[in-house]
This record gives C-alpha cells, structure tokens and sequence, in this order.
C-alpha cells in the first residue's frame, strides 16, 4: 500500500478558518490532479478549543499533530480571550505545538510580487523585486527561557533571554544552508552591544561561517536592522535571528510587500516536519465576513508541498496560478486596486484554483 500523506488541519479562530478552508480547496484540486496521495484532518485549536474543551490544546489534537506529516494552522487569537488565564490563552496552543514538536526553525519569506509594487508602505522602487527571508528562531530565547513569572509580592515580573550555543548553531546552519541556494547573504541580528546572550549568538554565528565560506556573513544591531528594512529593505537577502527579534522584524517585513494577508510561513524540526501558517493572525475585526485575504494561507500550502513533501511541481503550480490572478488585477480587499477587480475569499480561492494546470 502506499503511504499516504497526512495533513492535519488547525483552522482555529477569527479569519484561520476561512483562509483555511481556501487552502483546502486547493489542496484538494492539486490532490486531485498531481494524484498526491494526500489525506486531510481536522482538529480544533486555540480559542474555539478552548471553548468546546476548556483547552486551547487538546490532547487529541496534540497527538494528531505529532502523527501528522505536516500541519496547516490558520490562526489563533481574539479579544474574547483577553482576559482569561495566561496558561488557558489561546496563543499557549500555537507555543505548545512549537516545543512539542520542536519546530525550532521558522522560515519567513517576505516577497513581493510585481504586480503588487503599488501596494508596499514603501516607494515602489524602494521594494520592487524585494525577496528576503527571516529565519527566525522559534523554540527558545525570551519566549521560552527560565526563570519566568511574577514576584511573589506581584509588584514585579520577569523572563530570562538564554540561548545554548547548540539553539544557535542549528539555526544558523538552516540559515546559512537557505542563503547557499539564494544570494549567498547573511545578515545575523541581536543586540550584542547590550546582552550577553546575544554576544554568545554572534560568536557561534561567526565561527559556523567558517564552514559556509561561499555565503557572506555580516552582523547588525536588532534597532538598526528595523531602521534599514524601511530605509532600504533591498540590502537584505537571509536574516537570521532569535525569537524575540524575529516576531517583530518579520512584521515589519510582511508590510513592505503590501498586505500581510500575502506571506506564508514554515516551521520546520530537524526531520522537515512542519507546521505552516500564513503570518497574518486571526483579525477579529474582519472575521466572517469574507474580506480575509486567502493567498497568505494558499502559499503556506505551497511551502508544506516543498518543504515537508518535495513536491516541486505542486508547489510552484500554486505560485505561477496566483501571480497569474495577480497580473490579470484581480485583488483581495486588503489589496489596493479598483473596484470591479475586488475578490471576496471564496472567489480568490477559486480564482486561484481556475489558474491551476
Ligand atoms: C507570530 C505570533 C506569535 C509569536 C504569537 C501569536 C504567540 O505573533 O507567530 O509571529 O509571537 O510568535
Ligand atoms: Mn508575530
């Protein structure tokens, strides 16, 4: 018999599942025809499994994760869930699958297609072609280090940034592998000037380059990388960086290539199994109502088809069909554009899958 492939679905809350079920579709039609023996389950996380379960976590839904080949989360989060307890928030779902499945790698594309150049917060010739990609790492630093917590008098709080030369090495040797197959850049970010944990991150990071002498390695300060992605994004080609750092430059990356509603993510362990997530989050204020912007979710699909499957084909169907809808106007409504070209969710999906050969 032949082994299938399985996929486990995470709709979660806000937009996920909408935008989730655009990516199905489409995953579906390339089943369909590439015949890619793949079977599709769903499970409930974050929010509205904290609803249904008291558990934005379930066990049942943990080990369908770990039995998975590869997992499509859409999103978690929402203001319904402010105010409940830190360890019940819908967020701790997307952190316990990260360490459970030691997703340490977390790969950030920010491309912005050429029919989009009108679309960025920048200038058009300031992003036209921009391609970089923030590897970020993502099962430790300040998000995950110990000790954690609050004084006993409450009156203060803390977290510890640490990271192991080992965390460092196996991140940086992703990202240096990734710059070999691109433009043979690094840039690795901390705060060296201030944190200890940073200057052990640029002194491992240096002594690895030695091994990748074909890949240029500079280093930058976390606050003046942020100034140069806006001044002058185009310098860039790999970031690599820790956790923390990477959450935020990553959003400011997403911005520059027009919406956040069109980047994808990866997060990968050491054996390729992943989790793939479009960047954008749950947008409450726009949930339901068919605005959601679904190629974020389509090129996360388009990722788990490369990285956890090698199906090249699949994947660059994917991209060549939404450049296609993108060069003929058509546009989501978190898009600039006109009018009459506006797309609902469904019609974008469905746009996108028409495209398909
Ligand atoms: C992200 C998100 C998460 C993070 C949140 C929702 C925990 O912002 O994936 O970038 O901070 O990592
Ligand atoms: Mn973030």
């Amino acid at each position: 018999m032949n082994k299938k492939n399985n996929i486990l679905v995470l709709p979660g809350d806000g937009i996920g599942p909408e935008v989730c079920d655009e990516a199905i579709k489409v995953l579906k039609h390339l089943n369909y025809i590439y015949k890619l023996d793949i079977v599709i389950e769903e499970s409930a996380v974050g929010g509205s499994a904290y609803e249904e379960f008291g558990n934005p976590l379930p066990e049942d839904t943990l080990k369908a994760a770990k039995e998975a080949d590869a997992i499509l989360l859409g999103a978690v989060g929402g203001p319904q869930w402010d105010d409940i307890d830190y360890e019940l928030r819908p967020e701790r779902a997307l952190l316990g699958l990260r360490a459970e499945l030691d997703l340490f790698a977390n790969l950030r594309p920010a491309i912005l297609s050429k029919y989009l150049s009108d679309s960025s917060s920048l200038k058009p010739e300031k992003v036209q072609d921009l391609n970089l990609l923030i590897v970020r790492e993502l099962t430790g630093g300040i998000y995950f280090g110990e000790p954690r917590g609050r004084s006993k008098s409450g009156d203060s709080a803390f977290n510890t940034m640490i990271y192991s030369k080992n965390e460092i090495e196996r991140i940086g040797r992703i990202a240096f592998e990734a710059a070999q197959k691109r433009n043979k850049n690094i840039c690795s970010v901390d705060k060296a000037n201030v944190l200890e944990v940073s200057v052990l991150w640029r002194e491992v990071i240096s002594e690895l380059s030695e091994e990748y002498p074909d890949v240029e390695l500079s280093h930058m300060l976390v606050d003046n990388a942020a100034m140069q992605l806006v001044r002058d994004p185009k310098q860039f080609d790999v970031i690599v960086t820790g956790n923390l750092f990477g959450d935020i430059l990553s959003d400011i990356a997403a911005m520059l290539t027009g919406s956040i509603g069109m980047l994808p993510s990866a997060s990968l362990n050491s054996d390729n199994k992943g989790m793939y997530e479009p960047v954008h989050g749950s947008a409450p204020d726009i949930t339901g109502k068919e605005l959601a912007n679904p190629i974020a979710a389509i090129l996360s699909v388009a990722m788990m088809l490369k990285y956890s499957f090698n199906m090249n084909e699949a994947c660059s169907a994917i991209e060549k069909s939404i450049q296609e809808v993108l060069s003929e106007g058509y546009r989501t409504y978190d898009l600039e554009g006109s009018k009459e070209n506006k797309l609902s969710t469904s019609e974008m999906g469905n746009k996108i899958i028409e495209k398909i050969k």
